[in-house]
């Protein structure tokens, strides 16, 4: 990647920042912050399974990525005094694998499945089995001598995550007996989300300077909390430690954090769009050719938010910039009306 605040907006996390994570993770419903629906619905299936003595139903939860999907799924786990165990669609290469998972559940185990929606085609179908009916089909042998004996499961619930839920096939989607549906945060959860995460990591952080950094962050507790820790850095090193609004302005100005959320690539698609050709509409090939990248990664990188934030439309003919967009980069739009100007 040439753009290193890439990594620092993207809602993606590394191995190394997944480990980190760790720490700050909510452990029960009561702490995890925002998402009142789906924490709703949760704590209902949850407390109704704890009063019948049963293991909940199964439960996907569905969502972009850094929502809190693997905190839910792990809190699900702790409310109902389970143990968890934990694998993911790639890691299940073939049926054989989850045969083996399945078979070393113990009974009530929270066995939690991440991306579910990259399980190869016959895992698939071994899992809706082993969740509908708890039995799974275990082969013996190879080839013509091969059998199949099937193996009783003790009642488990699986746990799904995914962040394209429309890719999961519908037998699979149905075998779930619920669905959470997680959405971006406000600023005001992504408020909370910070101070409680200041607080567990020792930073003294001013509830002026977590509406700031809350409000850069794109709606995504992961991205608030990496801002936190910047901001960290220049309140350790250049300010007086403190995590002020002063400090959290210019360490977000340095890793060139716009007070929208906007990264130096999303600026530069902007601009090209207006600058280099108008408005648009425009091909995504040329967009990319303007600011040095590669289409995929102005597609999957800037355009997601460019969009979701109104800043671009997609048309039959080609990416077109919003008066929004102009108005962001402080420029007046063809139209020839006065921008508002945003600081
Ligand atoms: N509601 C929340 N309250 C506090 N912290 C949260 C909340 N949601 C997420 N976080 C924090 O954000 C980070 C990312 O969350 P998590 O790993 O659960 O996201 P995810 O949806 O599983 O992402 P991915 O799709 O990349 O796996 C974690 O450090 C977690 O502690
Ligand atoms: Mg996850």
């Amino acid at each position: 990647m040439t753009f290193d605040e890439e990594t620092l907006l993207a809602a993606e996390a590394s191995e190394l920042e997944r480990a980190a994570e760790a720490a700050l993770r909510p452990r029960r419903l009561a702490e995890f912050v925002g998402q009142p629906v789906v924490r709703d619905q949760l704590s209902l299936v949850l407390e109704a399974a704890v009063a019948r003595h049963r293991p909940p139903d199964h439960v996907l939860l569905a969502g972009p990525p850094g929502l809190g999907k693997t905190t839910l799924a792990m809190i699900v786990a702790s409310e109902v005094g389970a143990s968890l165990r934990l694998t993911s669609g790639p890691a299940i290469g073939h049926a054989g694998d989850l045969a083996a998972i399945l078979s070393g559940l113990q009974e009530n185990d929270v066995l939690f499945i991440d991306e579910i929606h990259r399980l190869a085609r016959p895992a698939e179908e071994m899992l809706y089995l082993a969740m509908e009916d708890f039995r799974v089909d275990v082969v013996v042998g190879k080839g013509a001598g091969a059998t199949s004996i099937p193996l009783a499961l003790p009642p488990f619930t699986v746990v799904g995550a995914t962040t394209r839920a429309g890719l999961l096939p519908a037998p699979l989607r149905d075998r779930f007996g619920f669905t959470g549906h997680m959405d971006f945060y406000s600023t005001e959860d992504l408020e909370r989300v910070l101070t409680r995460s200041a607080r567990l990591l020792g930073i003294e952080l001013e509830p002026t300077a977590g509406h700031v950094i809350a409000s850069r962050s794109r709606g995504t507790p992961r991205i608030a909390n990496r801002l936190l820790r910047r901001v960290q850095d220049w309140a350790q090193v250049r300010g007086n430690g403190r995590a002020d609004v002063a400090s959290a302005e210019a360490a977000l100005r340095v890793f060139e954090v716009d007070p929208r959320g906007l990264d130096r690539l999303d600026r530069s698609v902007l601009r090209a769009l207006c600058l280099r050709f108008g408005g648009g509409p425009v091909g995504l090939t040329s967009v990319a050719m303007a600011v040095g990248e590669e289409p995929e990664t102005v597609e999957t990188v800037a355009e997601p938010f460019l969009l979701r934030e109104g800043f671009i439309a997609r048309t039959p003919r080609g990416r077109v910039a919003t008066r929004a967009a102009w108005e962001h980069l402080g420029l007046t739009p063809p139209s020839g009306e006065t921008a508002v100007l945003f600081d």
